[in-house]
């Protein structure tokens, strides 16, 4: 059985008050269990959070890291800092740092191992572009992303990291893939991991992504290989983003 797994990202978004909104509503929460929940605000919220959220089931996630523990690079963050302030998940090769900061599959590999030194639980993201998607070339792209971060981990690391599924098309857009669709994904990372080892396939857990909301949640989260959200935009009303635990 794997434990779902609910993370919000509120990329460059949030609040101090948001915060104390989500203390307040998840502070009472009556959700299902088991359920792993994960809030990955921006860098400067992760003290506030962890006092907001010291009465809640949430757990604290960041939404990136340099892969160096200190040194001269300024404006970064490192994973050592981040165990400091209580995180426990980071989030690894989100596709705008892809896009937006040329985040390559070796600077992606390069920060999922830099994670599990620190003892961070990373969430792998990959996914495809609509390009890409209407050229047949989803399964291609998804698993040439996921082999090229954990191809080199050892079994013991495998274990301990989870993989989001976020079609690029879909993050932001409104326009959510079909359960079929994320399914269809979802089973071939599951696969391909099974012709590494079949055990480990079993007790990977696989997050979708991209346009999650209170409405399509619960059809999502109930194919067999989906284990969870990623959620984004309906992380930034404390209300939407309980709705979709709701659904776990
Ligand atoms: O990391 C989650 C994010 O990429 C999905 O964003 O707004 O489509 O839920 P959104």
């Amino acid at each position: 059985m794997r434990t779902p797994l609910i993370a919000g990202n509120w990329k460059m978004n949030g609040s101090a008050e948001l915060l104390e909104a989500f203390g307040r509503l998840f502070a009472d929460a009556q959700l299902p269990t088991p359920l792993e929940i994960v809030l990955h605000p921006p860098f400067p919220y992760l003290e506030a959070a962890s006092r907001s959220l010291a009465s809640t089931p949430i757990k604290l996630g960041a939404q990136t890291l340099n892969p160096l523990h200190s040194g001269a690079h300024t404006g970064e963050v490192s994973g050592r800092m981040l165990k400091e302030f209580g995180v426990s998940y980071v989030l690894i090769g989100h596709s705008e740092r892809r896009q937006l900061y040329r985040e390559r599959d070796e600077d992606v590999y390069d920060r999922l191992l830099a994670a599990l030194s620190v003892g961070l639980q990373p969430i792998l993201c990959v996914g495809e572009t609509l390009e890409e998607r209407d050229a047949g070339r989803t399964m291609e792209v998804v698993l040439r992303q996921v082999s090229r971060a954990m191809a080199p981990l050892e079994p013991q690391q495998r274990t301990q990291l989870a993989i989001a599924y976020e079609p690029v098309w879909a993050i932001g857009t409104g326009r959510t893939a079909t359960p079929e669709q994320a399914q269809a994904v979802m089973a071939g990372i599951r696969d391909y991991q099974a012709g590494y080892n079949s055990e480990l396939a079993q007790q990977l857990r696989l997050l979708y992504g991209g346009s999650m909301n209170a409405s399509n949640a619960a059809e999502l989260l109930a194919q067999p290989d989906i284990d969870g959200g990623l959620v984004g935009g309906a992380s930034l009303k404390a209300e939407d983003f309980y709705a979709i635990c709701q659904s776990a």
